[in-house]
Order: structure tokens, then C-alpha cells, then sequence
């Protein structure tokens, strides 16, 4: 995978918007900023370094025509983009006369799209260093999955494989690993991504429930059955359909699910008519479907069909190489939701996550990044991560050492724990600071 340094912002008042473009940029190796308003648009101009400003035109308080004026303005060499709902004669002649390389008229299409960024970002200009704004490391990412280590590109390899083709998907992976996040980048990156991806808890709906909004339901299948119904099998035709928590499917659900993946087609409850459907279907489990198989309350049939392809998303903490790119992600990402600004990290509390493993994964790192932001000024040190990961830190408990070794690892563990502030490292330690010097010399 190529990796491109150009950053684009992309300002809209619409997330889906941002997150549609979004994802269309990072499948082209774009750098993404997002700004859902002028004013943070402006902000993140004046704090990175924005190769191409892509803006919608009709946006609450200040609106994209005055952003475009600003950016001639104060950045006469950045190029423009223009993506616009309101195609008025009136605004597209603004926009170009202030300097708008090129401008789109949504719904576009993924081409289009790429048309004009090419067009945006190739036109020679005399491009200003760079500064290192930024925090320096280039994110490694494929939709929004982040991580460059081998287990994660194992991922992103067979993503490439099934995300044009229909084929059933079955992923697996501990809670917080990412599944819903692969599901989707599967049906985003792939080329029914203008069909709908619906995602169903199959854990989150009531039992009895699971099956009328599955598969849909005729008027009088069953008390509160007011008029026909479609199902989310309907909803999602054409695209794909996230069934998560599979192993909460009730066995009637089971069998009804049999019925799509073997004839492709959906009955609705109190139906016996059958209706053809062409649906992507994606399951996800971090419960052992085997064992369920063995206790007869998951259908070894089912399974069998629904395990395809299997995409297995290791734990966090057997990819560790991934956690500086996560951190640097999601620095950026709260960093500018709290703090205005983008916040670093000292290495030493780097080193601590990188050392703790990561029981909840990658949910459970960004909840630690989000509050690590919100305690500190702008750069978080040890100090501000919770207690119970400093102290998870591991030396290598089980070996057996000599005493004068263990006394330097636990100096060692004290000094990170404290930032390396070797005063309150003494304090605690009870020795002066010239001891733990010559301790750590021997
Ligand atoms: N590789 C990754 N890059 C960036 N963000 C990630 C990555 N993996 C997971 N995340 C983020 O972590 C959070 C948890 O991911 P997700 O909801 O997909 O996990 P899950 O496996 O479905 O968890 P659960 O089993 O608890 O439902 C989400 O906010 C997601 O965006
Ligand atoms: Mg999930």
C-alpha cells in the first residue's frame, strides 16, 4: 500500500457528509481532517499542514463562501474544493472567482471525487515546507482501521479480497478488537458501498422481536402487528447486513438465517411467501461458536455456511506495534475535540501503554487517550494515566532474579511511574537520589 503525505481537510456541516468523504480520501492513502464548521476549519488550518481544503458552501453561522475567502486570503496557495448541495449560478461563480479549482454537485460519485481531488492537488504550486505540526509519524490506516502490524494487515489483505464480492463473512475477535470496524470497511471500501450496511445487535433485541425486524412481518402475524413490515434483510438489499453477536440468534432465527444463506431469499413472519433478496451477510462473535455447536443451541449447519471467509482480529496486546499509531489517532482526534490544539505524549507514557495489555483492546485505549487528554495541558506524561496501568507494568515477574537485579527493574518501574522525576522517585524509594544513580550503574 502506497502511503501519500497529502492531508485533506474536509469541512460540512453533515457528518455523513465528512464521513463519507473521509473514507473515499483514507482508501486513497489521504491524510483526513475534519471540520464540521468554519471556525474549526480555521483552527486546524492555522495548526497543521493542509495540502487541500475540500468545503460545502451552505453551512449554519459562518458559511463556506467567507472560509474560501479566508483561505485566499491567508493561504493564497492552498488549493479548494468545492462540494455543494445547491448548485446556484450565483455561487459557482463566486467560487470560481475567488480561486476554486474545481467544484462538485452532490451526490458524486467515488470517481468524481477522485477526478477532482487529482486535479486539485496536482496543479503545480509552490508548495511551502512543511512543518512538522503534526505529530511527525504518518498514520498507517485502510478506511478507518489504523495499525501497520502484520496481524493487521493480514486483515486489510483479505478485506481486499471480499469487500467486492458477496461472499458471507464471519469475523471473530475479543470485545473492543475492531469487528464492527472491519465490517464496515468491508462494505465501504468495496463497491456496493452506495447500498445500504445496516448493523443489527442480535444480543441488543429482545428475543421474540429479533426475528419480526429481521425478516419483516405481515399485519396480524402477531398481536402489535399493526401493517406489513419489511425486514432489515429488505432494508439492506443490495449491500450488507452486520449481524453482530450471531450467538445470540434464537434457534427459530437460526433457521430463518439457513433460509437466506442457502436459497438467498427471506419469508416474513406470518408469510409463507418467499422473497428473492441479494445481501452481503457479515456475522460477528466473540463468544465460542463451537461450544455453543457442542450444547446444541448454535446450528453446526448455520455455522458452517456462515464461516466462509473468516477474518480472526488478534488482541491488542499481541500487536503492540500498533499502539503508537492508535495513540497518535486518537491524540489528534480528542486533542482537537477538547483542547483546540493537537496534545502529545511523552515517550514514558508511551512506553506504559505499550507495556500494559490491554484487557478491553482498542476500546479500552482510546477511553485511556480521550481522559489522558482531558486531564492534562497539552502534553500527557505518565501522571495522567490511571494507576492500575502503572502498576500492571511487566518486569518479568515470574523469572527468578537476584535480589540486586529485581531492586534495579522495580528503581526502573518507580521512575517511570513517576515520569522519571527522580526526587519524587527518591521520595518514594526512601534513599537519596545518588543511590539510585549508583543503583542503576551497577
Ligand atoms: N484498528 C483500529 N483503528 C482505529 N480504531 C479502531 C481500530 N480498532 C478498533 N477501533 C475503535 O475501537 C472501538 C471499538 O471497535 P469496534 O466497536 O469495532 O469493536 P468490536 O470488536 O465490535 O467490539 P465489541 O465486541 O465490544 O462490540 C471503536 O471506537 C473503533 O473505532
Ligand atoms: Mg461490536
Amino acid at each position: 500500500m502506497q502511503l501519500r503525505k497529502e492531508n485533506i481537510l474536509v469541512v460540512d456541516d453533515d457528518v455523513n457528509i465528512l464521513e463519507l468523504l473521509q473514507r473515499h480520501l483514507q482508501s486513497w492513502n489521504y491524510h483526513v481532517f475534519k471540520a464540521i464548521s468554519v471556525k474549526e476549519a480555521v483552527a486546524i488550518l492555522r495548526d497543521s499542514n493542509i495540502d487541500l481544503i475540500i468545503t460545502d458552501l451552505k453551512m449554519p453561522e459562518v458559511d463556506g463562501f467567507e472560509l474560501i475567502k479566508f483561505v485566499s486570503e491567508h493561504y493564497p496557495k492552498l488549493p479548494k474544493l468545492v462540494v455543494t448541495g445547491y448548485p446556484s449560478v450565483q455561487g459557482s461563480l463566486d467560487a470560481i472567482k475567488s480561486g476554486v479549482v474545481d467544484y462538485l454537485i452532490k451526490p458524486f460519485t467515488k470517481d468524481e471525487l477522485k477526478l477532482a481531488i487529482d486535479k486539485s492537488i496536482f496543479i503545480p504550486k509552490g508548495k511551502e515546507q512543511k512543518s512538522d505540526a503534526f505529530s511527525g509519524s504518518k498514520s498507517k490506516s485502510y478506511g478507518d482501521i489504523i495499525g501497520d502490524s502484520e496481524k493487521i494487515n493480514d486483515v486489510i489483505q483479505i478485506i481486499e479480497r471480499v469487500k467486492d464480492n458477496k461472499a458471507t463473512i464471519f469475523i471473530k475477535g475479543e470485545s473492543g478488537t475492531g469487528k464492527e470496524l472491519v465490517a464496515r470497511a468491508i462494505h465501504y471500501e468495496g463497491k456496493f458501498s452506495r447500498a445500504p450496511f445496516i448493523a443489527v445487535n442480535c444480543g441488543g433485541i429482545p428475543e421474540n422481536l429479533l426475528e419480526a425486524e429481521l425478516f419483516g412481518y405481515l399485519k396480524g402475524a402477531f398481536t402489535g402487528a399493526e401493517t406489513n413490515r419489511e425486514g432489515f434483510f429488505q432494508a439492506a438489499n443490495g449491500g450488507t447486513i452486520f449481524l453482530d453477536e450471531i450467538g445470540n440468534a434464537s434457534l427459530a432465527v437460526q433457521s430463518r438465517l439457513l433460509r437466506v444463506l442457502q436459497e438467498k431469499e427471506v419469508v416474513k413472519v406470518g408469510s409463507t411467501k418467499a422473497e428473492k433478496i441479494d445481501v452481503r451477510i457479515v456475522a460477528a462473535t466473540n463468544s465460542d461458536l463451537r461450544d455453543m455447536i457442542k450444547k446444541q443451541t448454535f446450528r453446526e449447519d448455520l455455522f458452517y455456511r456462515l464461516t466462509v471467509v473468516e477474518i480472526n482480529i488478534a488482541p491488542l496486546r499481541e500487536r503492540k506495534d500498533d499502539i503508537h499509531l492508535l495513540v497518535d489517532k486518537f491524540l489528534f482526534k480528542y486533542g482537537v475535540e477538547y483542547k483546540d490544539r493537537f496534545v502529545k505524549m511523552t515517550p514514558e507514557a508511551l512506553t506504559v501503554l505499550e507495556r500494559y495489555d490491554w484487557p478491553g483492546n482498542i476500546r479500552e485505549l482510546e477511553n485511556i487517550v480521550q481522559r489522558a487528554v482531558i486531564m492534562c495541558d497539552k502534553l500527557i506524561d505518565v501522571e495522567h494515566l490511571p494507576e492500575h496501568l502503572k502498576y500492571s507494568l511487566n518486569f518479568s515477574s515470574d523469572a527468578l532474579v537476584p535480589l540486586k537485579v529485581m531492586e534495579k527493574q522495580y528503581i526502573e518501574k518507580v521512575l517511570l511511574a513517576t515520569g522519571n522525576n527522580k526526587t519524587k522517585a527518591a521520595e518514594i524509594l526512601q534513599i537519596d537520589r545518588k543511590t539510585i544513580r549508583q543503583k542503576l550503574s551497577e
